[in-house]
């Protein structure tokens, strides 16, 4: 494991370890009790940067474990240890694990197009499935902290009814979903035999922005993708309008993801008070289709959208929504920046300061890693 500290033109340090793959893991602090820190795999990504940010600023120790496959790291904040390495590195888990007292865990770090998941099905399963399984055999021997996993609304499936509780039956119609489910069947057998305390967070359509944020290529998201139409990019494709919803485009639940981050610290506060774990909707109950988000996008931005109309795609449902009333009666959750303007307004506002740092890294020569 090698160790570079960089630092950041705003004159902030950031400390990586670079994993090799190889060699013998690390002692620890010479018998010295190792200080604690919270471990966020994935934590450079979309979803877990407002976690992160939140856990740093209230003064935890974290370390990202993330092999920036998807994201830079440029967004993490000061103070946070990221160590560049995939989820599967025994080597670098091990490194972790004798370095600090890990006293949680939240595995954001996974493969999750769908459409890229019907291609190669097996790197799914090899990535989102046996991989952390090394991290897992890890949590275990170090006396199974609480463990927050990223699951998805895609274990549903196409669901007989909506709004969709977490009792409904699993039937995933694509690899990166049936992965989802699969993960959350080996921590309840993890949790029966070892004691692992486990709690998996069902993400109906994380959108929003809150803190940097960093586009996405391809960009695969409908918000995002809507505002770059709405900004003069390409049209937007609009997949199916003879859905059997109001307007005949798809109906889904959007989630800000400053919500989605405190349903993730509700999680981990019920389970160190003890509470069980399972699975847990977080979305709002409330589906917009790709008409009315069309709409939310041409009023927030004052621009017309636009768009082409596109067959269905395979295994997109009519109408995903959740019932998110597990979370809200047991974690005590609450979404509270998801109506479809926030999410639009702050959606944008990212966007534009996205472009506007890059307009002014590319002026001052800065090509980046
Ligand atoms: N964005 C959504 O709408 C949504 C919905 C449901 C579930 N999820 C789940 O939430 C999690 C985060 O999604 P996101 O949208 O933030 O994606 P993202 O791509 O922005 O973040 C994933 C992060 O994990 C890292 N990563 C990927 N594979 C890794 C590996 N093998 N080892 C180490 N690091 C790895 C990436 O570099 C990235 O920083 C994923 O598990 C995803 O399946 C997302």
């Amino acid at each position: 494991m090698r160790e570079q500290v960089e630092r950041r033109p705003d004159g902030r340090e950031v400390r990586y370890f670079w994993s090799d793959g190889g060699g013998a893991a690390g002692t620890g602090a010479g018998g010295v009790r190792p200080a604690s820190a919270v471990l966020v795999t994935g934590g450079a990504g979309y979803v877990a940067g407002p976690v992160v940010q939140r856990l740093a600023a209230a003064g935890l120790a974290v370390v990202v474990l993330d092999n920036l496959s998807t994201s830079s790291g440029r967004t993490l904040p000061a103070g946070v240890t990221l160590v560049r390495a995939e989820v599967g590195d025994a080597v670098a888990l091990r490194e972790v694990f004798s370095r600090w007292r890990i006293e949680a865990v939240f595995h954001f770090a996974a493969d999750s197009r769908v459409g890229e998941s019907m291609q190669q099905p097996l790197a799914y399963f090899r990535h989102n499935v046996r991989e952390p399984l090394v991290l897992l055999e890890q949590v275990v021997a170090a006396g199974c902290p609480p463990f927050v996993f990223s699951s998805s609304a895609a274990v549903y499936g196409v669901p007989e009814a909506v709004p969709v509780a977490e009792e409904a039956h699993l039937r995933p119609v694509n690899p990166y979903g049936e992965t989802k489910a699969h993960f959350e069947r080996i921590l309840h057998w993890t949790g029966l035999a070892h004691g692992l305390p486990w709690v998996a967070l069902r993400y109906f359509n994380a959108a929003g922005a809150d803190g940097p944020w960093e586009p996405k290529v391809p960009e695969t998201h409908l918000i995002p993708n809507v505002l770059a139409a709405a900004a003069g990019g390409a049209p937007l494709r609009v997949f199916g309008s003879d859905y059997p919803t109001p307007d005949g485009t798809a109906v889904r639940d959007y989630v800000h993801v400053a919500d989605l981050a405190e349903g993730h610290l509700a999680a981990l506060r019920h389970l160190r008070a003890g509470g069980a774990g399972g699975p847990f909707n977080l979305g709002t109950g409330v589906g917009y289709s790709v008409a009315q988000v069309v709409a939310a996008v041409e009023a927030a931005v004052g621009r017309p959208v636009p768009r082409e109309m596109a067959p269905r795609r395979a295994g997109d449902p009519p109408a995903l929504v959740a019932d998110p009333g597990r979370a809200q009666r047991v974690l005590g959750w609450r979404p509270r920046r998801s109506d479809l303007a926030t999410i639009v307004r702050d959606a944008w506002t990212a966007l534009q300061a996205a472009g506007a740092a890059a307009a002014a890294a590319a002026r001052a020569g800065d090509t980046g890693r």
